[in-house]
């Protein structure tokens, strides 16, 4: 294995450059040549490529976001387009290369597997949704930006004695909630994940009132409520519909919030940078010795190969204990 490339694909998530950074500097270590695709797949398809070298990624292991820039390629998704990124790969002699992204982009990086190239995934998104793995690059840090800007709401939702919704992303998943919801104190989190009677909620929120609490945090995940229903406005957002519930029952006078893609920016936390630095790493030690078809996660504290059809055979575990111990600590 002499030249490999890299890309980041899907939603971006802090962390990312800091494992770009990783695998440039593993490759030089190892007398390997690495290139950068930019755009994700999208670049891979019109040869969109740069060679890296030490300098190209000084200065980013601080920075949030991904110099390679991201894409999510509607073009990939065709016959033709996933041909003609081999033919790329082929013709630029790239023996191996490092997809980091969410599940969709280990999707694209399976089918290239099928072609014969090898690829190793490097879990990157900030929903934490991608089985075998503990932790996804960018989830710590957008939970501490969830929590961060919690404790700031929680400040006037004391003052004023308001209810507030805090919407948190998370379009199929409820994990940025749930941590963001215990960590930051809330009062109640509705995740996709587990379904919640808003009735319920209404009788929680009142009685804390009833014994003296000076405010009400209500966490939601944004895709907490499921599927479209016949009857139902989705050009609403989850957070908003929980809101209006809310105030209509109870006569709280409620605010909303809706971080939306604040989580997805900002400098990457100890923990991402030193996990993208860790699998980064692992990342190429594992192209050069021939490997392919495998994600680098975190596991018990430890970096693990997992291979991509256990990743796609499972289904990300929502932690229940730690749902229902957020729930107790936020009795009454
Ligand atoms: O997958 C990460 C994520 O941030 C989700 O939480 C969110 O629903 C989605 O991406 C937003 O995607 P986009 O940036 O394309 O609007």
């Amino acid at each position: 294995m002499n030249r490999i490339g890299v890309l980041t694909s899907g939603g971006d998530s802090p962390g990312m450059n800091a494992a770009i950074r990783s695998i440039v500097r593993t490759s030089l270590y190892h007398n390997l040549q690495v290139f950068g695709v930019l755009h994700g797949f999208t670049g891979l398809i019109h040869d969109d490529i740069l060679e890296l070298n030490s300098r190209s990624v000084a200065d980013i292991i601080q920075r949030g976001g991904t110099i390679l820039r991201t894409a999510r390629s509607e073009e990939f998704r065709t016959e033709a387009g996933r041909r003609r990124a081999v033919e790329i790969l082929r013709r630029r002699g790239l023996e191996g290369l490092v997809v980091i992204g969410g599940d969709g982009s280990f999707r694209g990086a399976r089918l290239l597997a099928e072609q014969g190239i090898r690829v190793i995934g490097i879990p990157g998104t900030i929903d934490n949704d991608i089985p075998g793995t503990d932790f996804s690059l960018g989830f710590d840090t957008a939970v501490n930006t969830a929590v961060d800007a919690i404790n700031k709401i929680r400040d006037t939702a004391t003052s004023h004695e308001r209810v507030y919704v805090v919407e948190v992303m998370g379009r199929n998943t409820g994990h940025i909630a749930l941590y963001a919801g215990l960590a930051g104190g809330a009062e109640s989190i509705l995740v996709p994940e587990i379904p919640a009677d808003l009735d319920e909620l209404c009788r929680k929120i009142q009685l804390g009132y009833d014994k003296g609490k000076a405010h009400s945090i209500v966490v939601v995940a944004e895709g907490f409520g499921g599927e479209p229903q016949p009857g139902r406005d989705f050009a609403v957002s989850a957070g908003f519909r929980v809101g209006r519930y809310i105030e209509s029952q109870t006569g709280f006078d409620t605010r909303i919030t809706i971080l939306g893609h604040i989580q997805r920016g900002g400098a990457p936390t100890v923990l991402d940078r030193t996990l993208a630095s860790l699998m980064g790493a692992r990342a190429v030690q594992l192209l050069a010795a021939g490997a392919g078809n495998i994600m680098t996660g975190y596991q018990n504290n430890r970096i693990v190969d997992v291979p991509f059809d256990e990743v796609f055979a499972a289904r990300k575990e929502f932690d229940r204990g730690l749902y229902d111990l957020a729930n107790v600590l936020s009795l009454a």
